[in-house]
């Protein structure tokens, strides 16, 4: 757990779940940016945060230090909002925390975005019907068989994941040795280099990159390109993409999202939406400051959601937060 300042006085008080190592700029270049814009934030592992029903038949929330670690002590919980900053291959290791942390905390990218976007089954599925232009998919549940796209080779990949983990390709016709529900698709033909990612704060396109994959990768039939996989950003164009974008957020309704597009049928088409994009590199290499945009967003959501439902002071030892 991190936490800047000294979270008194009316500043609105923030806390930044995740999964990114502690100390990660991932947390702390978003901590830093609300800062300036003079709120105050901690940062909670997710695996810190415990469930749990009382004797009283309360759910409540557990927030527990790790004394092995160099974590600074927070006295008091009580949070004006939460931002979810949580990998979507862990969704359904956190999903009950999610909703058990809703029903007090204002969520910065809420449940319902969050819950499409941690699937790419479902997240094609919804676009799709809302007539935004998707990668053709196909959802292979266990013993299914590759279907089969005419003309192209057929991409294989687990629904819910992320970081270019599990991205295979796999004969059509062949059964898969699979024990959880995974998408085909067609293998988009050329260089993954021309994949454009856009992160969307609110319903404003932020900025637009490309991902170069990393040697590994680089020139192999299908060529991963996530930056988690050694993929390096660099500048894209937003023009061809800007519209598909706002589309996206605007139905998903969420509030920092990262939008992955391939070309696709002479225009884009999207492949997956990511609803905690990391933003580490883009900053570092492209000097965009993504951190400014989202905590920006974070403050509207904010703003719109109104203030948290307080419970009572927090346990000394567990730091106890009554959601009632
Ligand atoms: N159908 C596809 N055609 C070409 N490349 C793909 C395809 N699906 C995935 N890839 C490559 O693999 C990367 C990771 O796939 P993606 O669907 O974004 O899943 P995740 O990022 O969640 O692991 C993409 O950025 C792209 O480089
Ligand atoms: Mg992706």
């Amino acid at each position: 757990m991190r936490q800047n300042g000294n979270g008194q006085g009316s500043s609105p008080r923030i806390g930044i779940i995740q999964t990114f190592e502690p100390g990660e700029r991932e947390t702390y270049g978003l901590g830093l940016a609300l800062e300036k814009m003079g709120a105050s934030w901690v940062a909670i592992e997710a695996r810190f945060l415990k469930v749990s029903v009382d004797k009283l038949g309360e759910p409540v929330v557990l927030i527990e230090n790790d004394p092995e670690l160099d974590v600074r002590c927070v006295d008091d919980l009580r949070l004006d909002s939460i931002v979810w900053r949580v990998s979507e291959a862990d969704y359904y290791n956190y999903a009950n925390v999610f909703d058990t942390l809703g029903e007090k905390y204002p969520m910065v990218n809420d449940w319902r975005c969050t819950w499409i976007c941690s699937d790419k089954w479902r997240t094609s599925a919804k676009l799709a019907a809302w007539g935004v232009p998707v990668v053709p998919t196909v959802l292979l549940t266990p013993g299914m068989a590759v279907p089969e796209f005419p003309g192209f080779k057929t991409v294989v990949k687990p629904s819910v994941g992320a970081s270019g983990r599990g991205v295979r390709l796999e004969l059509a016709g062949s059964v898969p040795a699979i024990n959880a529900p995974h998408v085909a698709q067609p293998l988009v033909p050329g260089p993954s280099c021309d994949h454009i990612r856009v992160i969307v704060c609110g319903e404003e396109p932020v900025t637009s990159i490309h991902r170069i994959p990393g040697e590994e990768h680089r020139g192999s039939e299908i060529e991963v390109n996530n930056v988690a996989a050694g993929g390096t950003p660099a500048r894209a164009p937003m023009a061809p993409v800007r519209q598909i974008a706002v589309d996206v957020a605007h139905h998903l309704g969420g509030d920092v999202i990262g939008i992955d597009l391939v070309p696709w049928n002479g225009g884009f088409a999207v492949l997956e939406v990511n609803s905690s994009p990391g933003f580490n590199l883009i900053d570092e290499t492209l000097g965009i400051n993504c951190f400014s945009h989202a905590a920006q967003q974070v403050l509207r959501r904010m703003g719109a959601l109104g203030p948290a439902a307080h419970g009572s002071p927090v346990d000394r030892r567990s730091r106890r937060l009554s959601t009632t």
